[in-house]
């Protein structure tokens, strides 16, 4: 099979999915007779290729990390269904569906168990899921620390001994021990000094060709995901309001809100004369997600937002001879969007 071909396969699949939060005590609902809910994934679709690199990104509390939990497992959705490689995986995750899917989290240090050397952790995982013979445990601990770019005097470290870029090396260890097909890292730099961020971008660059993995990069920073990733997706109240390749999303977005985040990074601004005049920038605080606007989510910060934004709710759609480019408006591919 052709690298090109590898990469248009689909590995994981996201339909419908949507996962709530009860908000309120249970006394006053039942009172009320009635349970508010916060929609922080509500109804997402969104598709994973083999060996591909996808970025998530969307402003603070678009439900960004909520979809990742409840993708890799770790949190439960209220409904959806998440198939990977053309299997449904049920709600409750068996330990080998669970392997196939790992995350790396954005704060290193309270992902790690302090009380544990880096080589017990691994080894406890490596016996848990069975993953190698006993006996060849050790190899492979210092193999996969090899592969972030650490020594084997780490198997004897604890995670208080490490710097913030070696401790997200561990983290990332840790999640490759279970040999997964999919990585999900939430922020994985934005909590590490600005010198070491690119080091360990490229470090998740590499594990993702060496191994095959597939990778869903989660940031706010369109900056940091530009030159790392395929295709990128934008989260906004819950929702992927577009998904393009890279180049296309950067240099065509057709999603005002898309606009918006790009006009609000100078640097990249200046790139390109498109995103240059691409619109204002968003402003002001997105709606709660408990009080979703009716039709258009966002239509009460749009620039562009019509009559017909009120009543209907556009679907994520692409346009005429854009399979690959699809955008949640109702005017990404009229004139009136340009
Ligand atoms: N455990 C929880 N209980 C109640 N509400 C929650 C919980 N976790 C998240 N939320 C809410 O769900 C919405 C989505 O939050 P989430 O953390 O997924 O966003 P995010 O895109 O990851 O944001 P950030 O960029 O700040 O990490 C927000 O409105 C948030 O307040
Ligand atoms: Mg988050």
């Amino acid at each position: 099979m052709t690298a090109q071909a590898d990469l248009a396969e689909t590995q994981l699949s996201v339909r419908d999915m949507t996962v709530l939060f009860p908000v309120g005590s249970k006394l006053a609902a039942r009172a009320k007779h009635e349970q508010r809910f916060l929609r922080a994934v509500d109804g997402v679709d969104l598709e994973l290729r083999k060996g591909e690199a996808l970025a998530l990104v969307g402003e603070s509390g678009s439900g960004k990390s909520t979809f990742a939990l409840a993708l890799a497992g770790l949190r439960a959705a209220n409904s959806g269904q998440v198939t990977f490689r053309g299997k449904v995986l049920p709600k409750h995750r068996s330990k080998i569906d669970q392997r196939r899917i790992q995350m790396v989290f954005q704060d290193p240090y309270s992902s790690l168990n302090p009380r544990l050397t880096v080589g017990s952790m691994l080894r406890e995982l490596i016996r848990v899921h069975n993953v190698v013979p006993a006996n060849q445990a050790d190899a492979y601990c210092r193999e996969l620390l090899r592969l972030v770019g650490l020594g084997e005097d780490a198997m004897k470290a604890y995670p208080r001994q490490f710097s913030g870029g070696q401790r997200q090396r561990v983290a990332i260890a840790r999640a490759l021990v279970l040999k997964p097909e999919v990585l999900v890292a939430d922020e994985p730099v934005s909590a590490l000094d600005v010198s070491v961020q690119a080091t360990i971008l490229n470090l998740l660059a590499e594990l993702r060709t060496e191994l095959g993995l597939s990778l869903l990069l989660i940031s706010h920073n369109l900056a940091v995901v530009r030159h790392l990733c395929d295709r990128v997706a934008v989260m906004y109240l819950g929702r992927i309001v577009e998904v393009a390749p890279a180049e296309q999303l950067f240099s065509d977005p057709r999603h005002p809100y898309t606009r918006g985040l790009l006009a609000a990074i100078p640097r990249l601004s200046a790139d390109s004369a498109r995103e240059a005049d691409g619109g204002p920038a968003v402003t002001g605080d997105p709606p709660s997600a408990l009080r979703i606007p009716a039709g258009c989510r966002f239509r009460t910060r749009c620039p562009i937002a019509q009559a017909r934004c009120e009543l209907d709710d556009p679907a994520l759609a692409a346009g005429p001879g854009s399979a690959g480019h699809l955008a949640a408006c109702h005017f990404a591919f009229t004139e009136k969007g340009d």
